[in-house]
């Protein structure tokens, strides 16, 4: 039998990514856990993972998500082109509404979903207004996401947007487009990782190690 030679090799790889990934997550601002190093953590919960993701029963199969969705069905969303016009942004879908669960502010930091232990938070229980993280529910002001990238090399005549091919978009492997080939809070910020982090160059939990490096992959510099 083959099979579960394969098996025991591969186990070992997954555990070591996650270990990796664990280890990351607990050095940011997305440590929650008693061990978190910011203002924004838990008195009762030591697990760093449990905030956004659970093992069973999961919210979202896909990536085994844990954390209570928001109920917001209309966000305010930007315009962007389409056909010479200027349209509404459709709502937000996919990671973005995952990133939103905690970000629009209007569900609790810990509703860890169906888990039946949900942890206890030592200082605010919800992102309000007055923290750097709220975003809210008007999104107006903000890049669209959730929309399909277009492919520059077709509609820079059409619409003269500046925005670079879908090729050299897809080939770039640090600013990464959704299954369905749009563009996600995910696409900019890595929920895991706030190594680029640099005040007045890269934002928390960039993908790049500036903000000019993450627009430059899809915008014309003219
Ligand atoms: C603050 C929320 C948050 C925390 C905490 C968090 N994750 Fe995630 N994780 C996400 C989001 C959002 C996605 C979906 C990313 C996407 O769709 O691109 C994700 C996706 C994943 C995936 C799927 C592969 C990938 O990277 O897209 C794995 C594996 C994962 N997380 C592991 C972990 C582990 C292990 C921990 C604990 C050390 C952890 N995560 C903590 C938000 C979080
Ligand atoms: C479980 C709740 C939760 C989820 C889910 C979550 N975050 Fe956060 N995030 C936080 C908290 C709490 C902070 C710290 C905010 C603060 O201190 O004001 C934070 C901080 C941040 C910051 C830094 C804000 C600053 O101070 O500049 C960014 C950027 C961010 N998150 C992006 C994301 C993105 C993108 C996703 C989805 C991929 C996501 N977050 C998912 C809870 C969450
Ligand atoms: C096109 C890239 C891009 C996308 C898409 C994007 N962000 Fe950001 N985000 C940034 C940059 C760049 C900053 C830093 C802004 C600054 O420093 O002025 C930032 C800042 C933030 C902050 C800190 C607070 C603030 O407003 O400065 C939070 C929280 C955040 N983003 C969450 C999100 C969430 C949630 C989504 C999806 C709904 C998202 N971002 C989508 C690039 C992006
Ligand atoms: C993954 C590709 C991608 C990345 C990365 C990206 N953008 Fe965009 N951006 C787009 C697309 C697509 C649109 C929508 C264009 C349209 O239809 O109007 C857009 C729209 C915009 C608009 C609105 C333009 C208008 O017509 O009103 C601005 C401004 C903008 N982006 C700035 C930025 C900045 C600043 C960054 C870096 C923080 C960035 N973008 C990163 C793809 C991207």
């Amino acid at each position: 039998m083959k099979a579960p030679a394969i098996l025991l090799i591969a186990l070992p790889l997954l555990a070591t990514s996650a270990a990796a990934q664990q280890g990351n997550v607990r050095a940011t601002m997305h440590n929650l856990s008693v061990s978190g190093t910011g203002q924004i953590k838990s008195s009762t919960e030591t697990e760093v993972c449990k905030f956004c993701h659970i093992p069973h029963s999961a919210i979202v199969p896909q990536p085994l998500w844990g954390h209570a969705l928001s109920s917001v069905k209309q966000y305010q969303v930007p315009q962007v082109r389409s056909k010479g016009t200027r349209i509404l942004a459709p709502q937000p879908d996919g990671s973005s509404r995952l990133c939103l669960s905690c970000h629009d502010g209007t569900v609790a930091l810990a509703d860890v979903g169906r888990s039946p232990r949900k942890p206890s938070m030592s200082g605010p229980t919800h992102l309000a207004p007055t923290q750097q993280g709220f975003i809210g529910i008007d999104l107006s002001g903000s890049h669209p996401v959730s929309i399909r990238m277009p492919d520059g090399s077709d509609q820079q005549s059409a619409d003269d947007m500046g925005l670079k091919s879908l090729a050299v978009v897809q080939a770039d492997r640090q600013v990464r487009l959704d299954e369905s080939g749009k563009i996600q809070c995910t696409t900019c910020h890595d929920p895991h990782s706030d190594q680029y982090y640099q005040p007045g160059r890269a934002a928390h939990f960039a993908v790049k190690p500036s903000t000019t490096e993450i627009c430059v992959t899809c915008h014309e510099v003219r």
